[in-house]
C-alpha cells in the first residue's frame, strides 16, 4: 500500500490557497521545533465569515498537504465553526497520514486556531483563553549543532 493517500498527493502537488493576504485581519504562524518546518496562516473575515484564507508553508509535502486541506475546510466557515477544526479531521479528510506525519496535521489546526486568536485580539473581541491553551508555546526553533 502506498504510503500517502493520492488526496495527499494531489494536495501536495497542487496546493490550494497558497500566498499571503494583504492586511489580513488574523496571522497564525506555528513551527515544530523537531522537524523545523513553519506554517503560516492568513485570514480574511467579513461579518464573522472567513472569506478568503491563503497559507505559506515552509515544510514536509505532509505539511504543505495538511495546509492546503485545512484551508479549504474553513474558507467560507464561520470563526466559531474554523474553531472546531481538528487534526484529526484534516488527516481525515486526507485520507489519512502516517502515524509519523500526523504532527503536520497538527500545525495546520494550531496555526488556524492562532490566526483566530489574532482576528479576536486585533478587534477587542472577548474569548476564552482556555480555547487556545498551549498552542504555539513550545515553537521556538531548537538550534542543534551539526558537528
Ligand atoms: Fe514536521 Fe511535517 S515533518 S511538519
Amino acid at each position: 500500500m502506498a504510503l500517502y493517500s493520492e488526496k495527499v498527493m494531489d494536495h501536495f502537488r497542487n496546493p490550494r490557497n497558497v500566498g499571503i493576504i494583504e492586511n489580513a485581519d488574523g496571522i497564525g504562524e506555528v513551527g515544530n521545533p523537531v522537524c523545523g518546518d513553519i506554517m503560516k496562516i492568513y485570514l480574511k473575515i467579513d461579518d464573522d465569515i472567513i472569506t478568503d484564507v491563503k497559507f505559506e508553508t515552509f515544510g514536509c509535502g505532509s505539511a504543505i498537504a495538511s495546509s492546503s486541506m485545512a484551508t479549504e475546510m474553513i474558507k467560507g466557515r464561520s470563526v466559531s465553526e474554523a474553531l472546531e477544526l481538528t487534526n484529526k479531521a484534516v488527516a481525515e479528510a486526507l485520507d489519512g497520514l502516517p502515524a509519523h506525519k500526523l504532527h503536520c496535521s497538527v500545525l495546520a489546526e494550531e496555526a488556524i486556531k492562532l490566526a483566530l486568536k489574532d482576528y479576536y485580539d486585533k478587534n477587542g473581541i472577548e474569548y476564552d483563553k482556555e480555547m487556545f491553551a498551549g498552542i504555539g508555546e513550545d515553537d521556538e526553533i531548537v538550534e542543534h549543532s551539526i558537528i
